[in-house]
């Protein structure tokens, strides 16, 4: 069964911890995250970005499929199936198909349009037993060449956010998606406890996680972050894996070219970044 990720986040913040949020791309990713959480006894969350669920033909699909899964695969660790930056319409799509907590990405909007819409998006989101997470401070990252280097989000605004009965905020903190450059300052501390004096308990969900020193990982968790996203590297990981398949021509040997054989070594790469990073944030055995 699919859950909100409300009651494993409150845990996480407790208990001092964080759970990964992991994007999902198709059935070989959601395998291997799914199996690798239950063998750590780890609650998890899958992150499906509006991409992604087009790319799986639709929302609906991904529900059935993730559900399927769960069940087929004898899963009983926490599960929650998330939207990742939703838009406001991918929000209602997501709601609707079933998914059990979704992220309203609202940081583009000027502050009192990103309150309005995601204070009607709570009302619905709870309405309907889904966790929501919502953002304040865009979150950088490599788009067309330009490197932002991630936002520092106004904690005055973040309070404003929080106190809509959100469940989760993201709040940029130099943290940006896909590979850091080279010349990246690392998080900002000083912000992340600006915005935790500001809005207490509430998890906060770190973006961006592919390529955080494990030392910054660990400061942000002592700080309140009790959701971290990960997603560039698992793809890495499967990138690097399939390759080297294919160098060592092992395509080309017996029936190697079988996608369940070609697909297999980089599914075990995701599930060994995956292992990592559940280790590092600490969830072992929280499920
Ligand atoms: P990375 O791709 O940098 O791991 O970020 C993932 C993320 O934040 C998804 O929302």
């Amino acid at each position: 069964m699919l859950v909100p990720a409300t009651e494993m986040l409150q845990k996480a913040v407790e208990g001092h911890y964080a759970v990964g949020a992991f994007n999902i791309n198709n059935l070989e990713w959601t395998k291997a995250i799914l199996s690798t959480a239950q063998e750590l006894s780890s609650p998890v969350i899958l992150g499906v970005s509006e991409g992604a669920g087009k790319y799986m033909t639709g929302f609906k699909t991904v529900t059935a499929m993730v559900s399927a899964m769960v069940d087929e695969m004898g899963i009983t660790v926490p599960v929650a199936l998330h939207l990742d930056h939703g838009t406001y319409d991918g929000c209602y799509k997501c709601i609707r198909a079933g998914f059990s907590s979704i992220m309203f990405d609202g940081s583009h909007y000027p502050i009192d349009e990103n309150v309005a819409k995601t204070k009607e998006l709570v009302t619905v989101a709870h309405k309907m037993g889904l966790s929501i997470e919502a953002e304040v401070g865009a979150i950088g990252g490599e788009e067309d060449g330009v490197i932002g280097m991630g936002e520092c989000a106004d904690p005055d605004e973040c309070k404003r956010i929080a106190d809509l009965g959100i469940d989760f905020l993201a709040a940029g903190i130099g943290n940006i998606h896909g590979k850091y450059p080279a010349n990246w300052q690392g998080l900002s501390f000083e912000t992340l406890a600006a915005i935790k004096a500001k809005i207490g308990d509430m998890p906060l969900v770190l973006h961006g996680g592919t390529g955080i020193p494990a030392d910054q990982i660990k400061k942000a968790i002592d700080l309140g972050v009790a959701k971290i996203n990960v997603n560039t590297e698992c793809q890495l990981y499967f990138a690097d894996a399939t390759r080297k398949y294919i160098e060592e021509g092992k395509d080309q040997q017996g029936k190697g070219y079988d996608p369940r054989k070609l697909l297999a070594p980089g599914a075990a790469g995701i599930k060994e970044i995956v292992k990592e990073k559940i280790e590092l944030f600490g969830s072992v055995g929280k499920a």
